[in-house]
């Protein structure tokens, strides 16, 4: 079978952070751009996840973004895939909105073009201390391979954002028809999310059994009361079984957005492991992802790995050289590193 690359050929930027009148035309394998710290290298990572999520991964609004200076900004990328050569902008002018080929466009119909796999690599120990961080990624990974995944969990968002609001608000006063029709609603809903996390969960175990031949798994725990015999039913039940307990404490306790992942190595905890094994599991775990990524859609992601050797020694970068030496990588430094087969220097302006 004949095997697409997604490639980012190029990448035009204008009053977005720092980066002003930016353009820069990538290789279609390992790109490295490097710099001084606040030359801009985390930027232009983060508008490659904007083209592809229609959000940040910082914990900034969209205005944030906008340079100091300028009173709006434009992201424009060229991106090859199966599907031909398409072009990607995101514009902030007064308010946000993306486009495909100038036409504007909803996240799911951009994403279709583009998928950064993010990693950090100075700040993956979010993965791994702060569950919702997780969850997240862990959705984005599910999204990548199917693709109406991500409105089920934001029509799942939206019913118990209206859940919450009334048991904050009116309490124990809290018409019981009404709760149950919100739980039949959300227990329909997060039904679908468990069950495709499950699925995907055992996929992925699967293939990083298969690539790596070691016991590293993800457990994965919804946040059910019985989970033995999973139906929109059964959740139901265990809503019900909750009310009582919501309605005092005022918030939606069991479902989706509460449930917990555990990566195991060993059988034991990744969190009890170095930072640099901690960084080369995870690492293994994008490397399977990649895989799947490959078989369900016959194409690749685009790899973008900022400060991508902070706390790694030889072995572990040469592992990561040798996983992902098919696919487009797009890294950030600060020093220079020739096995990079494009090589970028940004400069800091002043
Ligand atoms: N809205 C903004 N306008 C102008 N500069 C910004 C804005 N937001 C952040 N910056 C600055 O942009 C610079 C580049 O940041 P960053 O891309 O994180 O640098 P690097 O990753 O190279 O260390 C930093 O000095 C940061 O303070
Ligand atoms: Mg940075």
């Amino acid at each position: 079978m004949f095997d697409f690359y997604l490639e980012v050929k190029k990448l035009e930027i204008n009053g977005f952070r720092n980066l002003n009148n930016f353009s820069i035309n990538f290789g279609d394998k390992k790109n490295l751009i490097f710099g001084d710290n606040g030359s801009g290298k985390t930027s232009v990572i983060e508008a490659l996840f904007l083209l592809g999520f229609g959000k940040s991964f910082l914990p900034v609004n969209k205005k944030e973004l906008v340079n100091f200076k300028a009173s709006g900004f434009f992201v424009k990328a060229e991106v090859l895939n199966k599907s031909g050569e398409n072009t990607l902008t995101a514009r902030f002018e007064k308010s946000f909105y993306m486009q495909a080929n100038s036409e504007k466009a909803v996240f799911s119909q951009t994403s279709h073009y583009l998928y950064p796999l993010f990693f950090s690599s100075s700040n993956y120990n979010y993965y791994i201390d702060y569950m919702a961080y997780f969850r997240k990624l862990m959705d984005r990974f599910i999204h990548g391979v199917h693709s109406l995944y991500l409105h089920d969990v934001l029509r799942y968002n939206s019913i118990l954002k209206q859940k919450n609001y009334l048991l904050k608000n009116l309490g124990k006063s809290i018409n019981n028809s009404e709760l149950n029709s919100w739980n039949t609603v959300l227990a329909e809903s997060g039904c679908k999310i468990v069950k495709k996390r499950m699925a995907f969960i055992n996929q992925l175990n699967d293939m990083i059994g298969e690539i790596f031949r070691f016991d590293l798994k993800i457990n994965y725990f919804p946040a059910l009361l019985t989970t033995a015999s999973l139906s929109e039913n059964s959740i139901f039940n265990d809503l019900c079984l909750l009310k009582k307990t919501e309605i005092n404490s005022k918030r939606s306790l069991l479902g989706p957005q509460r449930d917990r992942f555990d990566i195991m190595v060993s059988g034991k905890k990744l969190q009890l492991f170095s930072s640099g094994e901690k960084k080369k599991y995870l690492m293994m775990i994008f490397a399977a992802y990649i895989e799947l990524f490959r078989q369900e859609r016959n194409d690749h992601p685009v790899f973008l790995i900022d400060d991508y050797d902070a706390a790694m020694d030889e072995k572990n970068l040469n592992f990561l050289m040798d996983h992902f030496s098919k696919i487009q990588v797009i890294a950030t430094s600060v020093a220079k590193n020739e096995k990079f087969g494009h090589l970028f220097e940004l400069k800091k302006e002043n």
